[in-house]
């Protein structure tokens, strides 16, 4: 993949100027990164926030899968490598698409479709050098971590793009199967006891599985139940994953 990444202060969202671009026919390989973003995008229809200079905000366009969750995985497993050998930070990821460190959200990926058949934008948001939390909006302030909260001497957000692009090359060759069980091994929901919040209803059970679409399983009351799409909360605290 060749990469061809532009930089903008300030947009609404990434994922949506790469959308637009997407059909005006630039080829996969474009990436958008920006300072500040007045109207981010988050999973199932919400805002993504950071305070402005604090976070990687890019936007990547690349070859659709017959599996969109494979893109997520992908994106996720070269920014998990990315804060890792770039930071020290070893962050596990959250069904479906959070990196965590222990309960704390250090990023955020998104996919999202272009309507074509060949490409699919997947954006990320990762939370690089954020103020003390004393600064931080006070909504901004449970639930998040940021590299500058855990490691001496961050990566700078262009720095994190960098090593992550060089290591997305890499997981975009890997095969479904490579992908499912490298994500499955950083997966921190994975056999836990988890809550699933759905539209209209939660689901208590345990996270037994991955499925080859990228679909959870959970144990609950002596049946199993796949769920496509929710909001997972962790009901036990995890520990940090392996390293490596
Ligand atoms: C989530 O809900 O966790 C996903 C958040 C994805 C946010 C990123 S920031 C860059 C890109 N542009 C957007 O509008 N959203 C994604």
């Amino acid at each position: 993949m060749r990469w061809d990444v532009h930089y903008v202060e300030q947009t609404g969202s990434t994922n949506a100027d790469v959308l637009a671009l997407a059909r005006a026919g630039v080829p996969p390989g474009t990436v958008l990164r920006a300072g500040h973003q007045t109207a981010g995008r988050g999973r199932l229809g919400r805002t993504w926030e950071a305070p402005v200079g604090s976070s990687l905000l890019a936007s990547f366009l690349l070859p659709a899968e017959p599996v969109p969750f494979l893109a997520v995985a992908r994106v996720a497993l070269a920014a998990a490598g990315a804060c890792r050998d770039l930071a020290g930070v070893d962050a596990a990821l959250k069904w479906p698409n959070d990196l965590m460190v222990g309960e704390r959200k250090l990023a955020g990926v998104l996919a999202e479709a272009d309507g074509g058949s060949s490409t699919m934008v997947v954006g990320i948001g990762c939370n690089v050098a954020w103020p003390p939390l004393d600064e931080r909006p006070p909504h901004l302030r449970e639930g998040v971590t940021a590299l500058s909260d855990l490691a001496a001497s961050p990566p700078t957000a262009g720095e994190v793009l960098t090593g992550l692009l060089d290591r997305l090359e890499g997981w975009l060759l890997a095969r479904p199967d490579e992908v499912l069980d490298a994500y499955r091994r950083v997966c921190a929901t994975l056999g836990q006891p988890v809550r699933v919040e759905l539209a209209g209803r939660a689901l208590e059970g345990t996270a037994t599985a991955l499925t080859p679409s990228g679909e959870l399983v959970v144990a609950t009351g002596g049946t199993s139940v796949t769920v496509t799409a929710g909001d997972v909360v962790h009901l036990r605290a995890s520990p940090p994953p392996p390293p490596g």
